[in-house]
């Protein structure tokens, strides 16, 4: 078998830290059986580009240096979008990849999964399957149309794969279990050798503090949505107990726009490397956010989670009362945080045994043998 060739695709904070796992069993394959060998090249597209949402996931998780960064930064979805397809499209001519593999629901996503479609290049899709069933999100968007240029869908999620299914995909489909969940299982010791300095520099205490995170644009872009979430933090932070923030730029554009300051007891920091999330995920009382990877983080670590939208893709969190949807009405935000903080809730493993990042290396690997033996029977 000839080696494998991949171009990966990742632009955006939660990309770095889904790549970081499956990066890992790249080299892990690679040590193991240097005759076959995974090329990979990782291809930063440029969205997310400030030294906190970018180039410290790749110092701290080790992730290898990208082979190019398209520098595409921010725009509208259509010029951001556009803009990277093209870019994408020049790489993949020059390298006709075997592969081109591309993460989550971004716009980084969808331009690397429509530019390999076009060219006939096959398409894996890690996350597939995720549905909000609001086509208001651009992440929804960008997940229907990548799902259905994709030749390979590696599903975190039994929910995930009956989406697909309902949708009529069911070849390539391959539930394999979350590659976050095998970040949070083989980064756990090295947050935990940090865990004491991390509180002790922001002064909190094991379960004395909320810790929140915003950034979806139906938040950040909704005045009143986002003065409600603001006013729910107002009324559960105390001196004891405040709430933490580590806030996207995104947000922080958007509080300056409309001139909300943070409340009282309300501290807001700037976003956080990986590891320091962890810490600060594991030691919250309750976590209130409104991204779709913290929601599951808070799943993994077994805090209580209050989500601040109307829907959640990862239904199963909610099933148990381990995940409540609140949306973004003060009242209701904070009556969730009462019963989150009262409850006992079962947390079931759901998302795999934490090798999902090598079934996904192994699925590849099965299917590129079986297009080499095709290629030399013809
Ligand atoms: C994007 C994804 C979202 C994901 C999130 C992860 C899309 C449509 N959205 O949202 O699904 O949950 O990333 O964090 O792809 N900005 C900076 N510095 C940066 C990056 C962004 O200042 O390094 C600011 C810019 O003003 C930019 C805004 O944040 O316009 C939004 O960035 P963008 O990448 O368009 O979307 P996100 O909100 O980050
Ligand atoms: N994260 C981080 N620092 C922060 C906020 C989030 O390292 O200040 C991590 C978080 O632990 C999770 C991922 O970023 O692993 C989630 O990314 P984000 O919330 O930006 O996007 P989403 O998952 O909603 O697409």
């Amino acid at each position: 078998m000839s080696k494998l060739n991949i171009v990966t695709i990742v632009g955006a904070r939660p990309q770095f830290i889904k790549a970081a796992a499956v990066s890992r069993a790249v080299a892990s394959h690679n040590n193991g059986t240097p005759a076959a060998p995974i090329v990979e090249k990782i291809v930063h597209t440029g969205q997310h580009y400030d030294e906190n949402m970018s180039q410290v996931f790749f110092d701290q998780l080790d992730i290898p240096r990208p082979h190019l960064n398209l520098d595409i930064g921010s725009g509208t979805h259509g010029a951001q979008t556009g803009r990277t397809l093209e870019a994408i499209e020049r790489v993949l001519l020059d390298d006709r990849p075997d592969w081109c593999l591309v993460y989550g629901d971004t716009n980084s996503t969808l331009a690397g999964a429509l530019a390999a479609a076009k060219l006939h290049v096959p398409v894996a899709h890690v996350e597939a399957g995720l549905r909000s069933f609001n086509r208001l999100m651009p992440e929804e968007v960008n997940r229907v149309l990548t799902d259905h240029v994709s030749d390979l869908l590696f599903c975190p999620t039994d929910a995930a794969v009956t989406n697909l299914a309902d949708e009529g995909i069911a070849r390539g489909v391959c539930r394999v279990g979350d590659v976050m969940y095998d970040c949070a299982l083989h980064y756990a010791a090295k947050a935990e050798a940090i865990e004491d300095e991390v509180l002790a520099t922001l002064g909190l205490r094991p379960k004395g503090f909320f810790l929140a995170t915003v950034h979806r644009a139906e938040n950040t872009d909704d005045p009143e949505r986002l003065r409600g979430i603001f006013a729910a933090f107002e009324q559960i932070a105390t001196p004891q107990r405040p709430v933490v923030l580590p806030l996207h730029p995104r947000t922080r554009n958007r509080l300056e726009q409309e001139g909300l300051d943070a409340p009282d007891h309300v501290r807001c920091v700037e976003p956080v490397p990986y590891l320091e999330m962890v810490c600060l995920e594991k030691n919250a009382a309750v976590i209130l956010t409104d991204s779709g990877g913290v929601q599951k983080e808070a799943y993994f670590y077994r805090v209580p989670c209050v989500t601040l939208r109307d829907e959640t893709e990862w239904v199963e969190t909610t099933r148990n009362g381990c995940n409540r949807l609140a949306g973004a009405e003060p009242a209701r935000i904070v009556e969730a945080v009462a019963a989150a903080e009262g409850a006992q809730p079962e947390w079931l493993p759901m998302y795999g045994g934490g090798a999902a990042s090598d079934e996904i290396i192994a699925m590849l690997l099965n299917t590129h043998k079986a297009t080499c033996a095709d290629g030399e029977g013809m």
